[in-house]
């Protein structure tokens, strides 16, 4: 189908770091960045609690300058919620506003937000009209095939989107249920992709450099969201680009100090070393001898022990296992 011109092509033909709360906070989004992806989303932001004006949200909302070209995305279940989330986002220097239709997670779903849309499209197609009407923003939306298998989104879901002002759809080939396992089902994100009228972006299990062109092309999309593929190994974005899609020597030991070193400037120890082991340990996959780094890594209070063992994750890692 013929597409009209993208307004963020970084985001709608681009390799984006997708949204992952928890995860892609504003250090690592930083990292991946200089990486190579060409766009970044913020974790997911309740759309209830900015319209409250919560502290703790805006909190959320932080982002440092190098974090550009940078989409936030909200969640929520009312179109009201979603009026005054947008309106008071837009003069933040956002690049877009992503609406989340695709979390699968039980609280979320219960309060009618993230993939419980999907059961309601007319209430999603509002919420995108809403949230259009109150920011002169482009506005996007993320979605999975289904809230449940025996009822997909309908294939021209493109076409109802774009009607109701979204200018692009990201589509994680997933129904609700499967939550991030089984295979990624490429036929659903090429159904969808053959209709729309607006950019589709592909998203579901870009675990290397070849899985993640392979899922663009066999669905014919326009861009890549990358999720779980990046975390711990952000080198894939260069490697898409081109280039060396794992670390050079010295540069695990170097990106890990960097993100932790940008994580202090807005988490306090030792808070920061209990957050930042989740990363560490995603770090240390796919070498011979990963398995007791991780176990080291869980252990890091500090500074120093984050220094030395990311000093000897690389050696391992660039050492040859016959060496070993
Ligand atoms: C820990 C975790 C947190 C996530 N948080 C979000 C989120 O805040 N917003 C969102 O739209 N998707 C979220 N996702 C889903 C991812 O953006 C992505 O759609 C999913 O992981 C499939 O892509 P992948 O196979 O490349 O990881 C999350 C996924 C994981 C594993």
């Amino acid at each position: 189908m013929n597409k009209e011109k993208s307004l963020i092509p970084f985001y709608t033909h681009g390799i984006t770091m997708a949204p992952m709360a928890g995860v892609t906070d504003s250090a690592f989004r930083r990292i991946c960045i200089k990486l190579g992806a060409t766009c970044l989303v913020t974790e997911m932001v309740t759309a209830a609690g900015l319209s409250r004006k919560s502290v703790k949200t805006k909190k959320m909302l932080r982002y440092h300058p190098d974090e550009q070209p940078l989409g936030v995305q909200l969640f929520g279940a009312k179109a009201d919620d979603f009026a005054r989330a947008s309106d008071l986002v837009t003069p933040l220097g956002f690049k877009f506003i992503d609406i989340n239709a695709g979390c699968p997670v039980k609280r979320v779903l219960r309060s009618g937000s993230g993939s419980s849309l999907l059961g309601d499209i007319p209430r999603l197609l509002e919420i995108i009209r809403v949230t259009k009407q109150n920011t002169d923003l482009p506005v996007t939306v993320k979605i999975r095939l289904g809230l449940t298998r025996e009822n997909p989104v309908p294939d021209n879901i493109g076409t109802l989107v774009s009607e109701a002002g979204a200018c692009c759809i990201a589509v994680h080939g997933r129904f609700r249920p499967d939550f991030f396992a089984g295979e990624v089902n490429k036929e659903g994100i090429k159904r969808i992709a053959e209709l729309s009228p607006v950019p589709v972006i592909a998203n579901g299990d870009s675990t290397s450099v070849e899985a993640a062109l392979s899922l663009r092309d066999d669905t014919e999309s326009d861009g890549l969201l990358i999720g779980r593929g990046a975390w711990g190994n952000p080198w894939i974005f260069r490697g898409i680009a081109g280039g060396k899609a794992s670390p050079e020597p010295g540069e695990l030991h170097d990106t890990i100090m960097e993100q932790l070193s940008m994580m202090m400037e807005y988490i306090p120890s030792p808070q920061v070393f209990h957050i930042f082991r989740g990363h560490l340990v995603q770090y240390f996959r796919g070498f011979h001898g990963a398995a007791a780094f991780r176990k080291r890594a869980v252990g890091t209070v500090s500074l120093e022990d984050v220094d030395i063992v990311a000093r000897e994750a690389d050696i391992a890692m660039h050492t040859p296992a016959e060496d070993f």
